[in-house]
Formats: structure tokens, sequence, C-alpha cells
């Protein structure tokens, strides 16, 4: 019995419905995660009742002690987690972050270079429906046709041509390590800001699975949800000397109060991020990447790369099946069990909508405490569901095996002593 069970069962409803489909299937979202009970904690607290227009120490609303208490930590947490000389921690989400250093630091009508988003790049890096695509001009740079991967040769060549005043380095679908350095030395040679986004490596980074882009950046933007394992949302990290700039990008320019239960759960996530255990659990996220990329290739899944060095990967499809659509297949995994979602892949001919790949991702899997040998088992039952093009049988076959393992692995929020995992009271 809970509160929302008895006062309004329609809502308590959807949220079971959400509960029992976390807990029953396996999400290889590489942009998803399952938070922590502390996490839940602060986001579903009584900081989400406070306005604290502002900064710490700086509000316009009185009844701000515990507030600026509960930013000042996440400030401080993430600084140290990150070893950055400022941070703001305000921002709603990644797109929002972005979205504030383009103004703090651009002009309307500035150009930004960025990765085009058919070959990994994100909407808010430059796409022309973006804000970041209608008020910049923008420079695209693509993966090689030959190695898939990013050709610092060539982003010199188009900084050199463009001149931008920002370049952003970061992806939502690339499955190799990005070298910030070498983004660092371009952006200088040329004069432009490099901004790197880590949404989706944040977590490597701060587990020291990843190089960190801090050194060679002005500006770094990440959303706290993904591999950092935090509650919606996303910090700005910049040097000292545009602390001030950023700080009102974000308020007044953009954002009025900030989400102070999100901000205090960012707090938990740094905290957690900073210690052992989560060096650990971002260098299993990168070993249940590469065992499941393994044995998909093992089966004659070509992966975009060859491989991977992180967290995710890029399924061709055509390379087994040259009718099948990422659309598809995405939907023949979800009747089984296993969460992704269909992508484009670099130079991809189809549409968006029915892409040639499918990106697989491991920090929520990863999150339920999976190894290598659960992945090797994950990947066999891809194979099977794909290379079966969808048979009933097959998908009814795999969906208990999944439904199995999911029991066996929970997430700490999904364990039977906590209240979220209650059974659902109503079907
Ligand atoms: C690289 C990158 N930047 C920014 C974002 C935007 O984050 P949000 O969805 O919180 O706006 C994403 C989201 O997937 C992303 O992958």
């Amino acid at each position: 019995m809970t509160y929302l069970s008895e006062t309004d069962p329609e809502a308590y409803d959807i949220l079971q419905a959400e509960r029992t489909r976390q807990r029953s299937t396996l999400n290889l979202i590489a942009s998803e995660n399952h938070t922590t009970p502390g996490v839940h904690e602060a986001t579903g607290s009584v900081l989400s009742d406070k306005y604290a227009e502002g900064h710490p120490n700086d509000r316009w609303y009185r009844g701000c002690e515990a507030v600026d208490r509960a930013e000042q930590l996440a400030i401080d947490r993430a600084k140290s987690l990150f070893g950055a000389e400022h941070a703001n921690v305000q921002p709603h989400s990644g797109s929002t972050a972005n979205t504030a250093v383009y103004l703090a630091a651009l002009e309307p009508g500035d150009t930004l270079m960025s990765m085009d988003l058919a070959h990994g790049g994100h909407l808010s890096h430059g796409l022309e429906t973006n804000y970041s695509g209608i008020f910049y001009k923008v420079a695209s740079y693509t993966v090689s046709r030959s190695t898939e991967r990013i050709d610092m040769d060539a982003v010199r060549d188009l900084a050199l041509k463009a001149r931008p005043r920002l370049i952003i380095a970061g992806a939502s679908a690339y499955p190799r390590i990005i070298d910030f350095d070498a983004f660092g030395e371009i952006a200088r040679e040329v004069g432009a800001y490099l901004m790197s986004d880590i949404a989706h490596i944040a977590g490597l980074v701060a587990g020291g699975a990843h190089p960190s882009p801090l050194p060679a950046s002005d500006f770094v933007t990440t959303t706290t949800h993904k591999t950092l394992r935090g509650p919606r949302g996303a910090i700005i990290l910049c040097r000292r000397q545009y602390a001030r700039r950023i700080d009102a990008a974000v308020f007044p320019g953009l954002q009025g109060g900030p989400f102070m239960h999100e901000i205090l759960a960012k707090a938990i996530a740094l905290a957690d991020a900073a210690g052992p255990q989560f060096a650990q659990y971002a260098h299993q996220v990168v070993a249940n990447s590469r065992a499941l990329a393994e044995t998909l290739a093992e089966k004659g899944w070509r992966l975009v790369t060859g491989g991977t060095d992180n967290h995710l990967m890029l399924v061709d499809l055509r390379s087994r099946d040259e009718e099948l659509t990422g659309h598809v297949a995405s939907g023949w995994l979800d009747e089984a069990g296993i969460v992704c979602n269909k992508n484009k892949i670099p130079f991809d001919s189809r549409p968006p909508s029915q892409p040639s790949g499918l990106r697989l991702g491991t920090p929520a899997v990863t999150s339920r405490g999976l190894k290598e040998a659960q992945m090797r088992q994950l990947g066999e039952w891809i194979d099977q569901v794909l290379s079966s093009r969808g048979n009933a049988d097959v998908i009814a076959k795999v969906r208990g095996g999944v439904k199995e393992m999911c029991e066996e692995f929970l997430a700490p929020n999904q364990r039977a002593d906590r209240p979220d995992s209650a059974t659902p009271a109503r079907r």
C-alpha cells in the first residue's frame, strides 16, 4: 500500500508499469542507467518544493539555507571529481548546458564546428532545427569513410577553412576514445574555444576509463544521468576566467529557478563517482561493452570501427541481413526483453527513421551487476533473435532467459527491500 495506490490509482498504475518494465527487461540504451537509492531519495524529496533563483548565498528568495548547502556541495564535488576550476550545477539538461555555453561564448551568427549528427553528433551541436543550428552557422566534421573514426587531420583542415569561434568535441554515438588534446591543439591554432561534451562518457572519465577532456578544454558540459549514474540534469565545468559568463548564461540567461532536488541528487552521484567502487564500475562498463561487441562480431555482425573502446557500439545490420532496419530489429529485441535504440551508422543511405544500425550500450546492465559471461549470453540472444528474423518461438525462448537473468541481477533500487520494487498491486 502506498500513498499513490490509495489516492490516485491511475498514476500509481503508470509508476508500477514502468517499475515492472525496468525490472523485467535488460536495458542496452547507451544513454540510460539505473540510479542509486540515494539519488532516488533526493529527487523525491522536499527540496523539490523550494525556489532558489540565483546562486549559493545570493538568492532572490528567503529560506535557502539548506538548498544553498546542497548547491555548494554539488559544486565542490563536481570541481574535485573532474579537477575543474569552476562548476555550474544548475542546467536542467544536457541541451540546456550546451546552449548556455553558446550564449556565454558566441554571438548569433558565429560559426561553431561539431560532429555531424549522422556520424554520431548530438542535435544540440548544430542540427538545423535546433536552437544551435538556427542561431549559429555550423561546420560539421564527419568520421573517415575508411576507418569510421574521427580523422584529426580532416578536423584540422575544416577548422582552418571554417574558422569557427567554438569547436565541439563529443558525441552521442561514437564507440572510440576521443582525443581531446588533439582537439585542444586545433582550437588553439585557429583561435577557437573548445567545448567538450562528455554527456555520454562522464562516468568513464570520472572512473578513469577514458582520458579527461579538462586540461584541453575551455568548457566541458555533461549530463549527469548517463554513465555518471546520477539524476536527470547536467553540469558545466569551465576555466575560472569564464565562471561569471557561464553562471549568467544559465541564470538568468536561460533558466529560472534551479531544481534543488536534482542538485542535491547530483551531489550524491558525484560523491559516489569519486569512490573506488565507481572506478571498478566504469572499467566493468567498458569490459562488458567489449565482451558484447566480441560476441556479436564472432557471429558475423559488423560493428562500426570494428569494435569499441567505451560503453557503446554500433551494429551495422546490413552485414548479416541486407533488408533489416534498426527500427524492425529494435522492435524484435524489445519483444524479447532487450531494450535498445535504432541508430544511423556513418554514411548510412537509409533515412533516420529506418536506419541501418542499432546502438547498444552497457551502463545500465553493468549497474545491475552483469559481467562478461552474461554479456556473452546477451550477445547470443541478440544474434538468435535477429538471425531468426523475429521468429515468435525464438523471441519467447529468449524472453524467458532474459526474465530469469533480470531476477538474478537487480539494480539497487529494484531489490526487494526497496519500496520501488513492490510488485504491481493492480494489473
Ligand atoms: C553528447 C550529448 N550531449 C547532450 C545531450 C543532451 O542531453 P539532454 O537529453 O539532457 O538534453 C545528449 C543526450 O543524449 C548527448 O548524447
